[in-house]
């Protein structure tokens, strides 16, 4: 049965990061975080209607928005979202940026749990302070997990006060359990840590896999935490600009909401706010067929790997469309193989170091593509790895 997914949309020559950043016109790119598929038709038609209008004055973020982001967190992800608790942005990076200075002074360690997407580490660096690694455990069975007894020795160090969690984590795929999330959660309230929940890929669980909002886990959670959601990942609108930070705490709100106005760029755009409304009323039923053609893909990639390239091992994943492949087996570096797949695959990937010192020996491969296209890629990794 073909899906609406299956269809290839060029995108070479669209003002994309991801197809127009190389020169390389045979490239196949499968690296950054984006999607090649067309978004919801919902989200389309309320673009179009904002377009019709015509006039791109200011925004004023309507009560439409605060609606529909609570209405979508609670039914989907059972967490109840007061309006005053949302802080609207034009993205998560900047929001972890934005919340970083108010939380933190340079100079500061912040606990992450690495391999980590790469912008975590850069948030860390501009706000002058220093990444504390809790390293994922890599189990023998592909799946990840936490070493909790190094995360509570360092959430004790006297200059560590926040934590940045991933959930769903990018790269390694986990949908963090309610029990991990305690064992956090606990941890970092025992030693004064706020977590820092980015929770932008909290809709693109698999379909048989739940997004536990840390927030929503303990009521002191919800108290001593800040949450960043989006709907730019699941339902492909990165570039529309828009995204959210949850935080109870008002003196705390006051304090990210000063750190976000500093410079002066605290304004979303028109069609973001329309996209998100759209996204978050219509959206659903598109998303779980998304969900779904992404699992598909996944095992498309393992049964792949399993058949033509035994000795690489792809992560167990629960959650994101980016696959975790461990190539340690080819004892080249990761920097190696992300160059060999692009000079002699045409193949773009991201090396597994650009998520940290714990990614040596993986690449990131994204997999939210059509089928078609996905297939074109995993035989151009095997042309080039197995030679
Ligand atoms: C965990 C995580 N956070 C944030 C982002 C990017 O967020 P934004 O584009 O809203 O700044 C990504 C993009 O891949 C991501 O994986």
């Amino acid at each position: 049965m073909t899906s609406q997914f299956d269809v290839i949309i060029p995108r070479r020559g669209s003002g994309s990061y991801k197809w127009d950043s190389s020169d390389d016109l045979q490239s196949l790119p499968m690296w950054v975080a984006d999607m090649d598929f067309r978004t919801a038709p919902a989200i389309i038609e309320a673009l179009s209607d904002r377009v019709a209008h015509g006039v791109f004055g200011y925004t004023k973020v309507p009560d439409a928005y605060y609606e529909a982001l609570g209405s979508w967190f609670a039914n989907r992800h059972g967490f109840q979202i007061e309006r005053d608790w949302v802080i609207y942005t034009s993205g998560v990076v900047p929001a972890i940026s934005a919340i970083l200075k108010a939380l933190t002074r340079p100079g500061e360690r912040v606990l992450i749990q690495t391999p980590v997407y790469n912008c975590f580490y850069s948030s860390i660096a501009n706000m002058g302070c220093i990444p504390l690694e809790n390293v994922l455990i890599a189990g023998e069975d592909g799946h990840y997990g936490i070493d909790f007894e190094d995360l509570e020795a360092k959430a004790a160090e006297p200059d560590v006060h926040v934590m940045l969690l991933c959930n769903p984590h990018n790269p390694v795929g986990r949908s963090w359990r309610v029990e991990e999330l305690s064992r956090i959660g606990d941890i970092c309230l025992r030693h004064g840590v706020t977590v820092v929940s980015d929770e932008i890929h909290c809709d693109l669980t698999f379909p048989d896999h739940t997004h536990h909002p840390f927030a929503t886990i303990k009521q002191e959670f919800l108290a001593a935490s800040v949450t960043c959601i989006s709907p730019s990942k699941a339902f492909n609108i990165a570039g529309l600009q828009i995204a959210n930070i949850v935080v109870t705490d008002e003196e705390l709100r006051s304090r990210i909401g000063k750190a976000i106005n500093i410079h002066e760029v605290c304004d979303v755009n028109p069609f973001g706010v329309a996209a998100l409304i759209a996204a978050y009323r219509e959206g659903g039923s598109w998303l779980d067929e998304l969900r779904g053609y992404l699992q598909a893909n996944y095992q498309t990639v393992s049964d792949f790997i399993a058949s033509n390239m035994p000795t690489l091992r792809l992560t167990q994943q629960e959650a994101t469309y980016l696959a975790w492949i461990d190539c340690r087996a080819l004892s080249l570096s990761s920097d190696a193989i992300e160059a060999r797949l692009a000079t002699e695959g045409h193949l773009l990937v991201n090396s597994g170091t650009l998520y940290g010192a714990a990614g040596e020996g993986y690449i990131r491969l994204n997999m939210a593509c059509p089928r078609a296209q996905l297939l074109d890629g995993l035989e151009r990794m095997q042309t080039v790895l197995t030679q």
